[in-house]
C-alpha cells in the first residue's frame, strides 16, 4: 500500500511537459506578451507564476481568455458556488457602491448587520456571533487567537497535508511542506495528526476505516492535556470523506479535553457538499466555524468566523482588526450570495447533481483502469488516478496529462494530492453541462490509456 503521507502537489507544476505542450499549441503572440508582462511585474511564487493564460471574461461556469477561448471552470478556487459574474450579486454590489462603499471603524452599516444576523440564522447550533475579514488565512488567524483567549492555552491539533492559508499562523497549523518548509520557525505548539483518509490511511486501516484516526486524536488530546483547539476541514477537497463517526468522536474528545473545535469551511461552505455547511453531514457543531472564498459571491474577498455568544470574550483585546472588517460592499455581495443560494435551491441542487455525477464517475471507474476510486460529496467530486489498483501507486504524470488534455477540450480543473482530478463546478451548472464535462474527462482517460498510460 502506498504511503499515506504525501507532500501535496497541486498538479499545475510549472515544469510539466504537458503544460509546455498545451502552451505551445494554444498561446498566441498577444497572450504571450501579457504573460511576459505579468512575469516582469509580479513577484513570482510557486503555483501562481508563470501564469497559464490571460482571462478577459468569466460568466456562469465559463472562463474566457483574451483570444476568445472558453473553458468550463471546475476549479474556480472554490469561489464560484453561484457562478461567475452572478447578476444578482453584481446588482447588489453596484447598488451598495452607490449607497455606501466603505465603513470606517467604530461605525457599523446595515448590510454588515444583516449579514451577521443571516449567519446566525443559517449556521448550525448556537453559532450566532461573527467577525468578518478579507481573507481565509486572516479568518483562521482570528479563530486561533479566539481559541487562545477562550481556553488560556496555545497548543493546536491539526491534520498533516491540510491547508489553512499562507500566512505564518495559518501555515503553522497547515500540514503541507510547501507552506511550512524553508521559512523559519512557525508558531509553537502546533501538533499534527494523520488526516481521516481511509483510502490512504497513515495508521494502516487498509481501506476499512475502524476509526483508529479518531482514536489517535483522542490519545493526543488526552496526553497533551492542554490543547486550545483542534482545527480541520470537515472534508478535504481531495475529497477524503471521513467515517460517519469520526467527527462526533473528535467533538466528544474536544469536550473532554476542554479544547475548542474549529471547522475551516473556507472552500466547502455555502452548499458545495449538498448541505449549507459541510459539518452538517456529521451533525457536529464546531465552536468556531470559518467561512471564506465563495462567501464573497466570487467577486469580493470576504471571510468570517462564526462562534457561540459565550465565546465573545475579547471585548477588551484585539481579535481581528482588519480595515475592511465591516466592508458594506463585501457584505452586500455575501448577503446576495446567500439569498441566491436559498432562492435557487442550490444546496439541494448540489446534492442531486452530485449524486448523478458520482454514479456516472463510478460507471467510468468500472471502465478505466487508471481510476482507482471515484469519490464525492455533493458537487465536491474527485477521481483518484492510480497506476496499480493493488498498490495504489499515484498516477501523477497521467493526472497531469489528463488535466492538460481536458483543458485543450475546454474543461479546466485542478489536480489535488498529485493524482486526484478534483472537480468542483459552480452549483448553478446544468445537468447537460456536467455530463459534457464528465464526457471530456472520459475521453481524455480513454486517449491516455490507449497511448499506453498505465
Ligand atoms: C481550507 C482552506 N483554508 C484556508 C484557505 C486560505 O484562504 P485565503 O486564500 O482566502 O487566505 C484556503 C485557500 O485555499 C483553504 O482551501
Amino acid at each position: 500500500m502506498a504511503s499515506g503521507s504525501f507532500e501535496g502537489i497541486e498538479g499545475d507544476l510549472n515544469l510539466s511537459p504537458h503544460r509546455a505542450e498545451w502552451t505551445r499549441r494554444n498561446i498566441g503572440g498577444e497572450t504571450r506578451r501579457w504573460l511576459d508582462e505579468d512575469a516582469r511585474y509580479f513577484l513570482h511564487q510557486v503555483l501562481s507564476t508563470p501564469c497559464l493564460d490571460v482571462l478577459a471574461h468569466a460568466d456562469g461556469i465559463y472562463l474566457e481568455d483574451i483570444e476568445g477561448r472558453r473553458f468550463m471552470d471546475f476549479h474556480g478556487n472554490s469561489v464560484h458556488q453561484v457562478g461567475f459574474g452572478n447578476p444578482a450579486v453584481i446588482a447588489a454590489v453596484k447598488a451598495q457602491l452607490d449607497a455606501l462603499a466603505f465603513c470606517t471603524r467604530r461605525y457599523t452599516n446595515i448590510p454588515a448587520v444583516e449579514l451577521a444576523r443571516t449567519l446566525a440564522r443559517i449556521t448550525p447550533g448556537e453559532l450566532g456571533k461573527s467577525l468578518f475579514c478579507p481573507s481565509g488565512a486572516a479568518a483562521v488567524g482570528m479563530a486561533l487567537r479566539l481559541a487562545r483567549a477562550v481556553t488560556g492555552r496555545h497548543k493546536t491539533l491539526s491534520m498533516w497535508d491540510s491547508f489553512h492559508g499562507a500566512s505564518l499562523d495559518a501555515a503553522s497549523v497547515g500540514g503541507e511542506r510547501m507552506f511550512r518548509g524553508d521559512i523559519g520557525p512557525l508558531l509553537p505548539g502546533t501538533e499534527h495528526v494523520p488526516p481521516p483518509d481511509a483510502s490512504r490511511c497513515a495508521l494502516g486501516c487498509g481501506g476499512r476505516c475502524d476509526l483508529r484516526c479518531a482514536g489517535y486524536v483522542e490519545y493526543v488530546l488526552e496526553r497533551e492535556g492542554d490543547v486550545a483547539a483542534v482545527i480541520a476541514e470537515p472534508v478535504r477537497s481531495t475529497p477524503a470523506i471521513p467515517h460517519p463517526d469520526y467527527w462526533p468522536r473528535v467533538r466528544a474528545a474536544c469536550d473532554r479535553a476542554g479544547a475548542l473545535l474549529i471547522f475551516d469551511e473556507i472552500p466547502q461552505c455555502l452548499g458545495r457538499t449538498g448541505k449549507m455547511f459541510a459539518c452538517e453531514h456529521w451533525g457536529v457543531v464546531p465552536d468556531i466555524l470559518v467561512l471564506g472564498k465563495g462567501f464573497g459571491g466570487g467577486i469580493l474577498p470576504m471571510a468570517a468566523i462564526v462562534t457561540r455568544p459565550e465565546l465573545d470574550v475579547m471585548a477588551d483585546r484585539a481579535l481581528g482588526h482588519y480595515t475592511h472588517e465591516k466592508n458594506p460592499v463585501g457584505c452586500a455581495a455575501a448577503l446576495a450570495t446567500i439569498q441566491y443560494i436559498k432562492r435557487e435551491g442550490l444546496v439541494e441542487r448540489a446534492r442531486a447533481l452530485g449524486a448523478h455525477a458520482l454514479a456516472r464517475m463510478r460507471e467510468m471507474a468500472g471502465r478505466h483502469r487508471l481510476i482507482g476510486e471515484a469519490r464525492g460529496l455533493g458537487l465536491l467530486l474527485g477521481l483518484e488516478l492510480v497506476r496499480d489498483a493493488e498498490t495504489r501507486e499515484r498516477a501523477t504524470e497521467e493526472a497531469d496529462r489528463v488535466m492538460y488534455r481536458a483543458l485543450e477540450r475546454g474543461l479546466s480543473f485542478k489536480v489535488s494530492a498529485g493524482n486526484v482530478l478534483t472537480l468542483t463546478p459552480p452549483l448553478t451548472i446544468t445537468e447537460a453541462e456536467l455530463d459534457r464535462a464528465l464526457a471530456i474527462v472520459d475521453e481524455c482517460l480513454t486517449e491516455i490509456e490507449a497511448s499506453g498510460g498505465s
